[in-house]
């Protein structure tokens, strides 16, 4: 089927476009910390302004109702003018909509302010679909979750796909239908979430790393001494997926004593007991780099240590190692997104997604319930 994008939209000049984006973006003090969900969205809402539609963006902030959008408005309008709706249930939702000019752009609050978002309630997609004549998505992050704005809402408007989901699907394809010697490495927390990614990446790469608290995991259940590292609970045996020989461990790690805070590097099986592993160790990174070398895609998501801890050594060198290889390299948002920010090198990269639950679902199933409700839309 013929993915429908916002070219295949005719006559945009004056319609109402109702545009839904991920402005989930980190904020600290009330600043942005981390501002690539909206600068990856920019291509979409200048197409759409140019174009003279009239932009309505729909956005979620946070977990629940607690976060704003204000610092994200702030933002903005630093570059165009956007006007700002702080309750959509408003009367005055209907009057700041009904004056936007042509190429006008305003920004509704919040969606979770309003529990029937998480619902994914057709009454609430019904109401936010009566302030356009059309749908956009292009909120690649949040396309992992059937919420009100992102798929009940198909059912009511003509609905489309933007520029940074259309990108985001054709470099995550690549991870799909990989070129070989194909490294994936798979780093974070979460064990239960992540198997079926891993059980599917077993399948296509050539090579496996595992890192973060998913390695502790691994040294958990093969009888490894982990001292006070951080383990995940789940109720699977991890030993037999070892048997296949693609599974690269690290070889060394960072452990920080919890006795002394004394922080050293040790071999994977000299943990002691009062240890608690931080992050991967020098010869690891030396083994990961030639492995790098010799590979022409490379897939990553999740930290390698314990990032938010200060420990980032390795997710350091395991990113300006990718950056300086030949290797085609995909990497998963979150937590290593905002690394490759601070580092300033995505643009040695080739593609770095804007998703981390997204990204993670679509890795692993191929589709996403944001993406297929807009192809299934019976509307256009
Ligand atoms: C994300 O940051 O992964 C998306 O914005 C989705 O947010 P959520 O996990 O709170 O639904």
């Amino acid at each position: 089927m013929k993915v429908p994008t916002i070219k295949d939209i005719k006559n945009l000049k004056g319609k109402r476009v109702v545009l839904r984006l991920d402005f989930n973006v980190p904020i600290k003090n009330g600043k942005i910390v981390e501002t690539m969900r909206i600068d990856r969205a920019m291509p979409t809402i200048e197409y759409l302004q140019k174009k003279k539609a009239r932009i309505i963006i729909l956005s979620h902030i946070g977990k629940d109702a607690t976060s704003t959008l204000k610092p994200v408005v702030q933002y903005l309008n630093k570059s165009m003018k956007v006007g700002f709706v702080p309750d959509f249930r408003s009367e005055a939702a209907h009057s700041v909509v009904d004056g936007l000019p042509e190429g006008g752009i305003v920004l509704f609050e919040n969606l979770r302010i309003d529990k029937r978002e998480e619902e994914n309630s057709l009454e609430l997609a019904k109401l936010l679909a009566s302030f356009g004549d059309v749908y956009v998505n292009d909120a690649f992050a949040v396309s992992h979750r059937a919420h009100a704005s992102v798929v009940a809402i198909t059912k009511y408007l003509p609905s489309y796909l933007g520029f940074l989901i259309a990108d985001e699907v054709k470099h995550l394809s690549l991870a799909l239908n990989p070129k070989h010697p194909f490294l994936f490495v798979l780093g974070g927390a979460k064990f239960d979430t992540k198997m079926p990614l891993m059980k599917k990446f077993m399948k296509i790469a050539d090579s496996v790393f595992v890192g973060g608290i998913l390695a502790n995991d691994f040294f958990h259940d093969m009888g490894l001494e982990v001292g006070k590292s951080f383990v995940d609970t789940y109720d699977f045996k991890l030993t037999p997926l070892l048997k296949k020989g693609k599974i690269i461990l690290p070889s060394d790690v960072v452990v920080k004593n919890e006795e002394g805070k004394k922080v050293s590097i040790k071999k994977y099986d000299a943990v002691g007991t009062m240890d608690s592993i931080v992050d991967v160790g020098p010869e690891t990174i030396r083994t990961l780099k030639a492995q790098l070398a010799k590979t022409k895609l490379v897939v990553w998501n999740g930290p390698l240590g314990y990032y938010e801890g200060g420990y980032d050594k390795g997710t350091i060198a395991l990113l300006k190692a990718i950056a300086e290889s030949k290797a085609t390299s995909i990497i998963g948002g979150g937590d290593t997104a905002v690394v490759v920010d601070k580092l300033g090198i995505g643009k040695d990269l080739t593609f770095v997604s804007t998703g981390g639950g997204a990204t993670l679902d679509y890795l692993a199933d191929g589709k996403l319930p944001g993406i297929e409700a807009v192809m299934k839309c019976k509307l256009r």
